[in-house]
């Protein structure tokens, strides 16, 4: 080894010991005579110190040496002088005195700062990866990670779980989204696909009689990108046979606390986890994967408000849409002085950009009444006076309304208003400082609807994929009333992000065969694609279920981190590509002919 210790590893109890270090010139202050260089790896930074009159020779080396330099020290390990110990780095009580210095190599000046946090350009930050992946707090990121998957892989292996490795060149996955496809050489216009998920896999290793099964599994969907969805991303997949919900359940929530507390060091907000039904979650929080680190729930205010003077909410109480309600506790204080509430122009510009805000939405508009600060004062806002006195005594009574308050009201379509309530949700909590990036607050979603209507191909979609099998006692709902039938499906959300999803699967060819028409499948098609998996469901399947946990989106909340990429080595852009590999890349004409492919790319495509 070039080095016998970390730059992480020094403490008094060294002191005179001699040492080799090697890493990064972190800081380098030169005061003449003397030299201080921080060394830093992956494990700390180690105060380095050198002293012309005694080692002339290093001491050459660290005047010529510069930020992100490659240095190899050697030197003696000292207690700092009185009065000169750093408290912020854990080997501040020590220094390392040199007696030599290699220079194993130099560096360029790097296009951002590594050793200290700042905003940086986010195309810089890809197109130099690697020195990105050099600062602290993204070596933080990556070494967490590793720790999640570490603790998973064995947190599974002590419950006699099975890791097996399924193929990346297979065929076309169900999980919805776009496939990537792989051109064969050796079958000429055929494709693989790149698997969306080891959905069928795993439920043919049930069949296979493994009945726990695990794998780190990397994944492929070709998809709009947003900030926590990535094109190819990790899974932790798990399938488990004669099982039922409760199972699989309380499996992944022990694992999750104690992931969270044990390698994160962030204890849940709420145990056991919370469990809401579809229902309860998009009526209150307007979102199937609620961030429950606080409240700003929804109150629906339909009976009431049908009941006032205003028309807009008459007319839709009428005609079954609902009124819903969010307090915005305070809201009408001011930034600066909470004891005096904004000026006329200040909430008059508030409730601009919150009007502006949901209309993205599709929303017609945003009703709202301000609690005053004053004891006798009047209600703002410009439905106030369409409530008698009694009307807004109940309305405040069922929202808890305080003195500075804004209640904000939305009423529309139902999936309008579930939207309108998740987009104020978030905005409001950033804007209110409710939101704590060291916090995790998990909870299970469950009784999804099995299937969502689709208004353009005129067909059900499943909710999750057509192995999901409907809670039995609505398995007669698939005949008369399909958009009422409940899913088996279970969802874990955290801080707002959807980190796993599964379900108890079909079991029964019968039932598995019934879903292809409701899906707008014809039998043919459906015997084409999933011929196998039918065919299995003829030689004795166990009971099964299972769940998928995003490993990239669970590293991202227990990092408190704002996006998917900060987790990932080397992630992709808004684009899907590498921009310091450049891939996606033009493959040589030589490659195409081997593979009997020709690119036609449409002018208007071209300059992209
Ligand atoms: P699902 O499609 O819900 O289920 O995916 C499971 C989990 O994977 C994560 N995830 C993603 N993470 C990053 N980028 C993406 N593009 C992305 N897409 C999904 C999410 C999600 O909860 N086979 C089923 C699971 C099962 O039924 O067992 C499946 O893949 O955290
Ligand atoms: P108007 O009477 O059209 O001036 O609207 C009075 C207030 O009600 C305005 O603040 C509108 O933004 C709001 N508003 C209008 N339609 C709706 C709606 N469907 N839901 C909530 N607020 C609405």
């Amino acid at each position: 080894m070039l080095k016998t210790q970390t730059c992480g590893e020094l403490r008094s109890e060294h002191d005179g010991q001699s040492v080799l270090l090697a890493g990064w010139v972190h800081r380098r202050r030169d005061q003449g005579g003397l030299i201080f260089i921080d060394l830093r790896d992956r494990w700390g930074i180690t105060q380095v110190v050198v002293n012309q009159e005694t080692a002339p020779e290093a001491h050459a080396v660290a005047s010529g040496a510069r930020n992100e330099y490659v240095l190899q020290v050697k030197g003696a390990v000292r207690i700092r002088p009185e009065g000169t110990a750093n408290d912020e780095l854990e080997t501040g009580a020590i220094e390392v005195v040199a007696s030599e210095i290699v220079l194993l190599n130099a560096a360029k000046t790097p296009p951002f700062y590594i050793n200290k946090e700042e905003k940086i350009d986010e195309v810089e930050r890809m197109r130099y990866r690697y020195l990105d992946l050099r600062r602290p707090r993204m070596q933080r990121n990556i070494i967490l990670r590793h720790k999640i998957v570490k603790f998973i892989r064995d947190y599974l292996d002590e419950r006699d779980f099975v890791e097996i490795e399924t193929p990346i060149l297979f065929k076309t996955t169900p999980e919805g989204a776009r496939d990537f496809l792989v051109p064969s050489r050796l079958m000429p216009g055929h494709f693989y696909a790149l698997p969306q998920s080891p959905q069928q896999l795993k439920q043919l290793l049930m069949v296979a009689g493994y009945e726990r099964y695990f794998q780190i599994a990397r994944c492929f969907r070709d998809e709009d990108l947003r900030g926590d969805r990535q094109p190819e991303f990790t899974q932790l997949d798990l399938e488990m046979s004669f099982v039922q919900r409760e199972d699989v359940i309380d499996l992944i929530e022990g694992m999750m606390i104690e992931l969270s507390e044990k390698v994160a060091g962030k204890t849940p907000l709420i145990k056991p986890f919370p469990r809401l039904t579809y229902t309860e979650a998009m009526e209150k929080y307007g979102s199937d994967k609620p961030d429950i680190r606080y409240d700003l729930t929804a109150v629906d205010v339909t009976d009431l408000a049908g009941k006032s003077g205003f028309q807009v909410f008459v007319d839709n109480a009428a005609a079954g849409k609902p009124v819903k309600v969010i307090r915005a506790p305070g809201l009408l204080r001011g930034k600066e002085d909470p004891t005096k509430a904004l000026s006329g122009e200040g909430l008059k510009r508030l409730m601009k950009e919150l009007e502006d805000l949901i209309r993205t939405t599709g929303a017609k508009g945003l009703a709202w009444m301000a609690l005053p600060l004053e004891e006798n004062g009047e209600v703002k806002g410009p439905i106030g006076k369409f409530f008698t006195v009694e009307q807004k005594v109940e309305l405040f009574e069922r929202v808890d309304a305080q003195a500075g308050d804004i209640l904000l009201f939305t009423s529309d379509k139902r999936e309008t208003v579930y939207e309108v309530v998740n987009v104020l949700r978030r905005h409001l909590a950033e804007a209110l400082g409710l939101v704590d990036s060291d916090t995790v607050a998990f909870c299970w979603v469950i009784d999804f609807p099995m299937f969502y209507w689709n208004e353009e191909e005129q067909r059900w979609d499943p909710s999750q994929h057509m192995f999901t099998s409907p809670v039995p006692e609505d398995i007669p709902l698939l005949d008369t009333d399909p958009g009422a039938a409940r899913g088996s499906q279970y969802d874990l959300a955290c801080n707002g992000y959807e980190v796993a999803g599964g379900s108890i699967r079909i079991h029964s060819r019968e039932l598995q065969e019934k879903m292809f028409p409701l899906i707008g499948q014809d039998m043919e098609h459906a015997r084409e694609e999933f011929g196998h998996m039918l065919e299995a469901f003829e030689y004795g399947v166990p009971p099964h279920g299972g769940i998928a946990s995003g490993i990239d989106r669970l590293a991202m909340v227990l990092a408190g981190e704002p996006n998917i990429r900060e987790v990932i080595a080397f992630p992709k852009t808004q684009k899907g590509a590498d921009i310091m590999a450049h891939a996606p890349s033009e493959p040589d004409p030589r490659q195409l002919e081997e593979l009997y492919l020709r690119v036609v790319v449409p002018e208007e495509e071209q300059e992209q």
